[in-house]
């Protein structure tokens, strides 16, 4: 992406506007070996070598980032009251305009995507895209193979009829299951509200994928990492956007 250097530096969180523009003229800011000085020069911020007062600076805007979500947080891109997942991550990355691809409910623990990129993040949500979340749910009462088969028929909420999807049980006893859930949608409290269908209350939720990428077993709950080039490829294809 081209983008004037005051601008991109300011994403950055190098400073306001105004700050930015006196540390250009100020000669702290060099592009590609050159100190610039001009803060309307614009630069192809994915790749340019970006130094501030001789110090590398990894100048990238369009990053997309894999978070294991704690359980307790909102996600949102800010909130005036509680904290969200946002805070878990650089600020740089709310900066860039980084945001959650959809949304995890508070007490729901488990991979979320970030990305700078709102074509992508748009699509991967689309009603017609069908991208597959999977989930594991611990719920109350004994699941059997009634409910595979309600699920799997698509069960009628009081606004929508489920899309069919997958459950796959775990464990049952007469109190409390557990299951993997497959589903194609996200609609608000969706899985909540499909076993609530069913008569289980959901007393734990994870979700494990979403789409092509599974959960990264080497982070721990708030930790998170960028994708890689690999899995960025292979969500871009499930949104429909591969490469020409
Ligand atoms: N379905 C829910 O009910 N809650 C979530 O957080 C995600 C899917």
């Amino acid at each position: 992406m081209r983008i004037r250097l005051d601008r991109w530096l300011a994403m950055l969180g190098l400073g306001s506007r105004s700050r930015v523009r006196e540390r250009i003229r100020d000669g702290q800011i060099s592009v590609e070996g050159q100190v610039i000085q001009d803060p309307a020069l614009s630069f192809e911020t994915e790749t340019a070598a970006l130094r501030v007062s001789g110090v590398p600076v990894d100048g990238r805007v369009t990053r997309h980032v894999m978070l294991y979500k704690p359980a307790g947080l909102l996600t949102a891109a800010r909130d005036a009251k509680q904290p969200t997942v946002m805070d878990l991550l650089d600020p740089v990355y709310a900066g860039i305009g980084c945001m959650p691809v959809g949304r995890l409910d508070k007490d729901t623990t488990g991979l979320l995507l970030l990305t700078c990129d709102g074509e992508l993040n748009h699509r991967l949500l689309a009603p017609g895209r069908h991208v597959d979340k999977r989930y594991r749910a611990r719920v109350t009462g004994r699941l059997d193979a009634e409910d595979v088969r309600r699920f799997a028929d698509g069960l009628e909420l009081s606004d929508f009829r489920a899309r069919p999807a997958e459950l796959r049980i775990l464990s049952a006893e007469e109190a409390s299951s557990e299951a993997e859930v497959t589903v194609t949608e996200g609609k608000y409290h969706q899985v909540k509200r499909m076993f609530a269908a069913a008569g289980h209350e959901v007393t734990a939720l994870h979700r494990c994928s979403f789409g092509p990428l599974e959960l990264d077993p080497a982070l721990s709950p708030g930790q998170w990492r960028e994708l890689t080039a690999e899995e960025l490829r292979s969500l871009r294809k499930a949104a429909g956007m591969e490469e020409a």
